[in-house]
């Protein structure tokens, strides 16, 4: 596992484990008769275009065959080890702005320590577009408790 707690190249303050941005590959927008690529494959490509052009957001990037939230096409995922993981959908991969606000919400991410991320924090996009926060398992934070713990 890659761990930063750096200040890179850029002034990105980088802290914890290197996220990971998963794109569903197989997600559908309606446009595949036409551009005979899934909708799922373009945000892909257009993502790693951006990252290829910037290279000091640290991130990595994989495709996977649907994450079940299919009706919510396109859809991504934002995670890394020991930190919030995060689903979005109704990403429209003809449109600049989501890409552009998926990196602005991978830098914010970066930046957090646990990868918690407050509505207010998100790209306008990505407040509407939620699907689902996930703590890690091993999450302190105060929206966990423990439904086992004895009552004292
Ligand atoms: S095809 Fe993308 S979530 Fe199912």
């Amino acid at each position: 596992m890659q761990c930063y707690n750096v200040t890179l190249w850029g002034g990105l303050r980088v802290t914890g484990a290197q996220p990971t941005l998963s794109i569903c590959t197989t997600c559908r927008d309606g446009l595949e008769a036409r551009l005979e690529t899934r909708g799922g494959v373009r945000l892909a490509a257009h993502v790693v275009e951006e990252h290829a052009r910037r290279p000091e957001i640290p991130m990595k990037l994989r495709g996977i065959r649907c994450m079940s939230q299919c009706k919510r096409s396109c859809i991504v995922s934002l995670g890394a080890p020991g930190k919030f993981t995060y689903v979005f959908g109704d990403l429209d991969p003809a449109d600049k702005t989501h890409v552009a606000a998926l990196f602005e919400l991978v830098e914010k991410y970066t930046k957090s320590v646990d990868g918690f991320l407050d509505r207010r924090e998100r790209p306008d996009i990505l407040q509407a577009s939620i699907l689902g926060r996930f703590p890690p398992l091993e999450s302190q934070s105060h929206l966990v408790s423990d439904l086992q713990a004895k009552a004292s």
